[in-house]
């Protein structure tokens, strides 16, 4: 199942394209934000991949740009592709790796002489990481109806500029979004590649594995409110520091995860007025929290808020607590995860706690998912690599999975 040369080298070539855009030359890291400049170089990138390849182009109403082999209006369309934003400084792999696989499996395709009966797409899911606007999964949650229109024209950046305002000023036209069932009834199975976000496939000594599932997770916005003062004059007994709160409720964060088996973190936090020789009258701190089953998560979330609003309590910190987005457990489709790991010979199948496109649109569309070996395990960060090998069997993969699914 090895990958001719062709496919090597436009691989390789893609990913050169790639690898400047967005990158952030003091952290390596990337920042491919939703709307801003970075994402559109990586648009035009995915453009010009398009139509070198003379595949049909489009763009959808909610900014999801479309690669198609085939007649986009035939139905029951084999789809691939990913995302090509980034976390802040985050990593080369996490999205394009599926971006860029999903071009190199169809070149394969091509290579091999492979005539598919179904119609092929390539997607880019638009802000799939939400690291702009709080929200992932922008894009498909949008097309698929998981975000309303009202919802989406109430996120704001941290500039306060609206997604609304931010896909106008980057020439797209927000009167248009909202849910797209006809784009989504055109659409007989979605397969995302990604890179795995953890080392399980290290461990197995596998380059290529199948998704079974997605675990729960949400994000909750915490505000601690005291009252600003003099770090040198006030008294400790006469302070009302919401520091204190949101340290003490980090900690019980961090316990109450780990009692359960689950995972909690406060990854982003904003203090006012952020002066070193005052005390803090408001700090902000954003809790990502996943787990298993959503009993878990659910009792996991209430104890952190309860730690938090008592240890508010004895600090005299007003607690207030908003839930920003909630993902529940994706089970894939056994039939199509069966069918994968038949195509590819018996490939482990593992479960991940990070969120994707494929999950979001696991409700609309048969869905699955590949993973292809970190050796680290280390992603959302600069660190993230795979070895080219592992890649190129993961577009090997990737090639069997659409020939399996499109051409038969
Ligand atoms: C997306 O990568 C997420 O799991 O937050
Ligand atoms: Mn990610
Ligand atoms: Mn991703």
């Amino acid at each position: 199942m090895g990958a001719p040369p062709t496919t090597s080298a436009s691989f390789h070539d893609m990913w050169r394209d790639l690898a400047p855009i967005g990158r952030n030359t003091t952290t390596n890291g990337y920042r491919r934000y939703a709307w801003t400049d970075a994402d559109a170089d990586c648009r035009t990138w995915f453009k010009e991949q398009a139509q070198n390849r003379g595949l049909t182009y489009d763009v959808d109403r909610n900014g999801n740009q479309w690669a198609w082999l085939g007649d986009p209006e035939a139905g029951n369309a084999v789809v691939t592709g990913s995302h090509l934003d980034s976390v802040p400084d985050g990593g080369a792999f996490d999205g394009p790796l599926g971006i860029v696989s999903s071009f190199a499996a169809l070149d394969e395709l091509r290579a091999r002489g492979a005539h598919p009966t179904k119609p092929l797409a390539i997607v880019n899911f638009g802000d799939e990481e939400g690291a702009r606007f709080g929200l992932a999964c922008v894009g498909s949650r949008l097309t698929s109806g998981q975000l309303s229109v009202a919802q989406a024209h109430a996120l704001r950046d941290a500039d306060g500029l609206s997604l609304p305002q931010a896909m106008e000023r980057a020439g797209y036209d927000p009167e248009a979004i909202g849910p797209d069932p006809e784009r989504l009834a055109r659409i007989g199975a979605f397969v995302e590649l990604h890179i795995e976000q953890g080392r399980a496939l290290a461990d197995t000594n596998d380059p290529v594995g199948v998704a079974s599932a997605i675990w729960p997770h949400g994000r909750w916005r915490f505000d601690f409110h005291g009252e600003a003062n003099h770090a040198g004059t006030t008294r400790i007994e006469d302070r009302r520091d919401p520091m204190l709160t949101y340290a003490n409720t980090v900690l019980a964060a961090r316990k109450k995860a780990k009692l359960a088996g689950a995972l909690a973190t406060f990854g982003k936090v904003s203090v006012e007025p952020n002066g070193v020789n005052a005390i803090a009258s408001l700090v902000r701190g954003w809790l990502d929290s996943r787990a298993a089953d959503e009993e878990t998560l659910a009792a996991v979330v209430g104890e952190i808020e309860r730690a938090a609003v008592e240890r508010g309590q004895r600090d005299g910190v007003d607690v207030r607590i908003t839930r920003e987005s909630f993902t529940p457990v994706v089970e894939f489709a056994h039939d199509l995860r069966d069918q994968l790991s038949g195509l590819l010979g018996g490939v482990p199948i593992l479960p991940t706690g990070a969120g994707h496109d494929a999950g979001i649109l696991s409700a609309s569309v048969p869905t699955a998912m590949l993973f292809v070996r970190n050796p680290t395990g280390v992603s959302h960060s600069p660190a993230e690599t795979a070895a080219e090998d592992d890649c190129l069997a993961g577009v090997a993969a990737l090639a069997e999975v659409l020939e399996g699914l499109a051409c038969h």
